[in-house]
């Protein structure tokens, strides 16, 4: 009798684990919250210190950011494809949107202190994105567009 309590204990203890992480994936998007989801999808270091996407894409900013993404950025980025930098599609579900255009603003800064622009450093052979001066306008296009590549 005792042995079953004590499994029936293990068995609900355990589910009540299991239900503790998934609340802490869906909350990976509070700022204030220091889980692993959160350490892993930094803010990055720039001007852009906290951004909340609207939650429908604006068509005809996104297309602005693709002629601007076609000025400034394909001489190392092609949509699909990895080329000298990586590809770029469905980058906006690898880093926060802040990140995103912290890296276009500021990619000197972060590729020197950022965790996660070093590795990327790292893994493209340590050729570093050039700071091309894009104003905030244009990182807010581009990551517009970049919504759109999924
Ligand atoms: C000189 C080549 C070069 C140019 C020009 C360039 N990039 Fe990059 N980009 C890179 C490289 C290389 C990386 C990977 C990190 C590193 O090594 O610097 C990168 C990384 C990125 C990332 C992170 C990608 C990921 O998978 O996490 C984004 C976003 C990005 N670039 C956007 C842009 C945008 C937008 C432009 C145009 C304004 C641009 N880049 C222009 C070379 C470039």
């Amino acid at each position: 009798m005792t042995v079953r309590i004590s499994l029936l204990f293990s068995f609900l203890l355990f589910i009540a684990c299991n239900d503790g992480k998934k609340s802490e994936l869906t909350e990976s998007d509070s700022n204030s919250e220091q889980n692993a989801t959160t350490l892993k999808k930094g803010s990055g270091i720039g001007p852009v210190k906290v951004f909340r996407l609207p939650e429908t894409v604006d068509a005809s900013l996104a297309e602005t950011g693709k002629q601007v993404f076609t000025q400034k950025c394909t001489a190392c980025h092609i949509i699909g494809k990895k080329l000298i930098g990586p590809d770029l599609t469905a980058v906006v579900e690898r880093h926060r949107p802040e990140w995103i255009m912290n890296m276009i603003m500021n990619p000197i800064e972060m590729l020197s202190k950022d965790p996660e622009a070093k590795a990327l450093l790292a893994e493209y052979n340590n050729l570093p994105m050039t700071n091309q001066n894009v104003p905030e306008d244009e990182a807010r296009a581009l990551l517009e567009y970049f919504r759109t590549l999924k």
